[in-house]
């Protein structure tokens, strides 16, 4: 079917933090670089974001820190919405779901289907707390795992041991909100009955998108082999879109029925805002004409393509998504992103940290894009991306071809006078160039797409190095001019090329060469920039990023990647002890080293002499591996057991245990005392 229209929507993050790389690279760069190239091939577009404001979450976050949930979700929304703006997502409309149009839209789109009995109630005991005084989602109770006794595990699963569990099966379950009691108790909530759409989403999906990428198709398939089941609509909870009917008091919408009508309450809001621009937002979201595209992570392909799309069928006057373009996850450093435990490169800090490099981000997001299986970013590749690709390869062409039409012709564009067999064969290679990064993005293969745009940089370098115009310069100035000005042409087709992936750069490099906007018709010709055309000075496109950058980054993931690593340790249970007696057994005192070195033949020993106040004595201690220098323990004062049996290691008779703490890494750690004491004093 022939479109007339696109309309693009990004998956609402959630304000209840900001957003990271992880966000970028799966959802809003390839969006954006998809809404860009539609808006250069003058397409009517519309790109739909916004901020999703309810579910427990943020309720949690707002009672931890004593706010309400409209003060964290101001707050994050303002931040997410400012720092996509700057990082250049090109948003038609960023709203939220708090809003007041949202509100009534949301409550309508339940309303309706609610009159048209497109819902079934069920009742059923769920866990109450009774402190909170609120219902409690499953990985909101926490208890002792079934499987593995690791205490702290969630009513959804044990992250000791992996296994997916359901609350009742905790031994002690315990609210994780006030970390008091549970109760159960009976609760009547409304359901879609997803089991009665599973016929024609089989249909639809599996016969009619085998176009899909494979991991949306494969997900889509394995839920829909396991059969749908009804699925709860509302909640228990006073944060959310009320229930706009009789005996639903204290109950709101769950959030991932409002979230996606989100989709719907932002484009009738951009078009009460600008109808002369956008038109009727029906037209966007009932014309068969419209196309309608979701861009979204993997966590989400089921809202997305099952659950959503049965509410949009249950209402019967919507289009359905005609594709659903998710990636798959990316990874920092080698670990899961995580929110909680701050493990990611938060776009607000990344646009603080490195100001003006938005397109290196997005590059290097592009370049590394998770499409069909997870990814890593690291700061290794950023690095190394920029300077040996954005740096040594496009901006090196650029700056070479208009350095010598700088010197040589006074920063015009030369004439082209006849074009050699070479020169026919590198234009046939960039003319190609426009073909194949249509293909690439009209089938959502924005990494593909990107190399291709960066191939034409590679081309330029190539055409350039092979022509070596300032060797000709001296004899054959008619030939530089030909050469300059198809260098000149590949330039102007980069700053065409890019203008999806790259827009700042593409932006930028454009001023350089004088020419207003982008047009994508023009791109793969020869006739951009006539001759005569003035270019403007050059001006370095990127710049390197040196390694101290690099350093600070990695010194910020290493000090995280501590912090959690003290906030995951667990003490072990404490010991009982029934009587002071039992304590006053270990002689515990302190003395100073006087000798330290290791025991031959041995990986773990080292021998200790120390002055214990007592005439002195060599205790043999197992911390070789954490201390590879032992000399420099010399004068420091450390704890001994002093009763401990006598023993011989490796021939050596050991008199005492020195004591010492294990660190997160493994490594030992001595105990010394925090001001100078007499050698041989007690410690209790
Ligand atoms: O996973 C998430 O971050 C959700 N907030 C996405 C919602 S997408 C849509 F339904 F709004
Ligand atoms: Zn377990």
């Amino acid at each position: 079917m022939a479109f007339k229209r696109t309309l693009v929507t990004s998956a609402l993050p959630y304000a209840n933090g900001p957003v990271h790389i992880g966000h970028l690279a799966g959802v809003y760069v390839p969006a954006d670089i998809y809404v860009r190239y539609l808006r250069l091939k003058k397409q009517p577009v519309m790109f739909i974001g916004g901020s999703d404001e309810h579910g427990v979450p943020i309720t949690i976050k707002a009672r931890k820190e004593g706010v309400t949930p409209q003060d964290i979700v101001d707050r994050y929304h303002t931040l997410i919405k400012d720092s996509f703006r700057e990082f250049g997502i090109s948003f038609d409309i960023y709203s939220r779901t708090t809003s007041e149009q949202h509100q009534k839209t949301a409550s309508d789109f339940f309303k309706k289907l609610y009159d048209k009995n497109e819902f079934i109630t069920q009742t059923s005991e769920q866990y109450y707390d009774e402190e909170a005084r609120q219902f409690l989602a499953d990985r909101y109770i926490v208890g002792e795992c079934p499987h593995c006794h690791a205490q702290g595990a969630y009513g959804d699963q044990c992250e000791k041991c992996g296994t997916s569990l359901s609350p009742d099966e905790l031994i002690n379950p315990q609210s994780a909100i006030s970390g008091g009691k549970l109760v159960k108790k009976e609760t009547k909530h409304w359901y879609l009955p997803l089991d009665k759409h599973e016929e024609w989403l089989r249909k639809w999906i599996l016969e009619g998108h085998k176009e899909w990428r494979p991991n949306v198709y494969g997900q889509c398939k394995s839920w829909l082999d396991l059969g749908l089941k009804p699925r709860a609509v509302s909640r228990d909870l006073d944060w959310g879109i009320p229930l706009p009917i009789e005996g639903a008091e204290g109950k709101v919408l769950y959030v991932w029925f409002d979230a996606p009508i989100g989709y719907i309450s932002n484009t009738q809001e951009a078009c009460a805002a600008q109808p002369e621009k956008y038109g009727n937002w029906e037209t966007w979201w009932k014309d068969p004409e419209t196309r309608l595209i979701h861009f979204i992570g993997k966590d989400n392909i089921v809202f997305h393509c099952i659950v959503f799309p049965a509410m949009l069928k249950a209402d019967g006057s919507y289009i359905l998504p005609d594709n659903v373009p998710s990636n798959e996850f990316l990874n920092l450093e080698g670990d899961k992103i995580s929110t909680s435990r701050n493990w990611a490169v938060w776009l607000h800090e990344y646009l603080r940290d490195f100001p003006g490099k938005q397109d290196v981000l997005r590059y290097v997001l592009t370049a590394n894009a998770p499409e069909t299986k997870d990814n890593d970013f690291t700061w290794s590749d950023f690095q190394a991306r920029n300077n040996n690709e954005l740096v040594a390869i496009f901006g090196n062409f650029i700056n070479r071809a208009m350095v010598l039409t700088h010197k040589y012709f006074d920063s015009k564009v030369p004439a082209r006078a006849a074009l050699s067999d070479y020169d026919q064969a590198t234009i046939q290679e960039f003319t190609d160039v426009k073909a194949r990064v249509e293909d690439y993005l009209n089938n959502f293969r924005f990494r593909d797409a990107q190399k291709e745009a960066m191939n034409l940089a590679r081309i330029g370098n190539k055409y350039l190095a092979d022509t070596e115009p300032w060797k000709l310069a001296k004899t054959d100035m008619e030939r530089v001019g030909t050469i300059l000005h198809l260098s000149m042409q590949i330039a102007a087709n980069l700053s065409i090329a890019f203008e999806p992936f790259l827009p700042f750069s593409a932006e930028k490099l454009r001023k350089m060469l004088n020419i207003d906007k982008a047009a994508w018709e023009e791109l793969g010709s020869i006739d951009i920039l006539p001759a005569g055309h003035s270019i403007n000075t050059p001006e370095l496109l990127f710049e390197k990023i040196d390694d101290e950058a690099i350093q600070k980054q990695l010194d910020r993931l290493a000090r995280i990647r501590k912090e959690n690593e003290m906030k995951a340790y667990k003490p072990a249970a404490v010991k009982a002890l029934t009587n002071i007696e039992e304590f006053d057994k270990a002689d515990i005192r302190v003395g100073t080293v006087l000798e330290c070195q290791k025991v031959k033949k041995s990986d773990k020993l080292l021998q200790f002499r120390i002055d214990d106040g007592m005439g002195g004595r060599t205790i043999l201690s197992g911390i070789a591996q954490s201390y590879p220098n032992p000399e420099e323990l010399v004068g420091m004062q450390i704890l001994f057991i002093a009763n401990f049996p006598p023993r011989k290691m490796m021939g050596i008779e050991s008199e005492g245990m020195i004591l010492s703490a294990v660190n997160a890494d493994g490594k030992l750690v001595l105990i010394t005392p925090s001001k100078e004491v007499r050698n041989g004093v007690s410690v209790g």
